[in-house]
């Protein structure tokens, strides 16, 4: 059984009993975060790219816990000049990796990356029996449709925010072209610079797709069924 949790933000856990898996864990200065950093425990660190709300803590707790980094090698080089000696494994767009806990492909995104010669990806984790694709922050792109089709994607962790990522509209649209079945909402409410009506999304994309919608407030745990 796999489980996530919602740290807010962008940040999510993924715990198949085993293993834990951290994304993009913006904790200290997060408004919505559930969790200090001093007290997140995993075993990989996943970074979408360098922006502050993403990178966030990721240096302190891969050096506190032993975690290792998995990002572009221009993100991973942030970090480590943050936090030297810590562990990491490098990947860049189209690769994948096998890991103990399941596989992971790193998969384009259409945002700026927060670094000199980095770019900012998303991920499609399989883990615990789900393919899970987290999208990152981005634009709405066509290639979507691809991810969906090569890998049959359980759950969507897509941006609503709007402003810096995809807006209702367009994160209705992802869900339709990955051909999901499950979405969840991430990257919206911090600020009112990204207040998303939530609710509004979940009607809108269970009336025009096949998804369901899960609505996660910061803090909580869902099984991913
Ligand atoms: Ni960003
Ligand atoms: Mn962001």
């Amino acid at each position: 059984m796999l489980q996530y949790t919602y740290y807010g933000h962008a940040c999510f856990l993924l715990n198949d009993g085993q293993h834990k898996v951290l994304a993009d864990p913006f904790l200290t200065g997060n408004p919505m975060a559930a969790i200090k950093q001093e007290e997140v425990a995993c075993d990989y660190i996943l970074i979408s790219h360098a922006h502050g709300d993403h990178l966030g803590d990721a240096p302190a707790i891969a050096k506190r816990t032993g975690a290792t980094i998995i990002a572009i090698p221009e993100v991973i080089g942030v970090c480590e000049e943050a936090a030297p000696g810590i562990k990491s494994h490098g990947m860049n767009l189209g690769g994948s990796v096998k890991l103990p806990f399941g596989k992971v492909r790193m998969t384009l995104a259409l945002h700026s990356s927060g670094v000199a010669g980095g770019i900012a990806c998303g991920f499609v984790i399989q883990m615990g029996g789900r393919t899970v694709y987290f999208a990152g922050d981005t634009a709405l792109f066509h290639d979507m449709k691809l991810i969906g089709r090569k890998d049959s994607i359980d759950y969507a962790l897509l941006p609503i925010g709007d402003n810096y990522t995809m807006g209702l509209e367009d994160a209705v649209l992802a869900a339709q072209w990955l051909n999901t079945g499950h979405v969840i909402p991430i990257h919206y409410n911090p600020w009112p610079v990204i207040e998303q009506d939530v609710e509004r999304y979940k009607e809108v994309t269970e009336d025009s797709t096949r998804a369901v919608v899960h609505i996660v407030q910061p803090g909580e745990t869902i099984a991913l069924e």
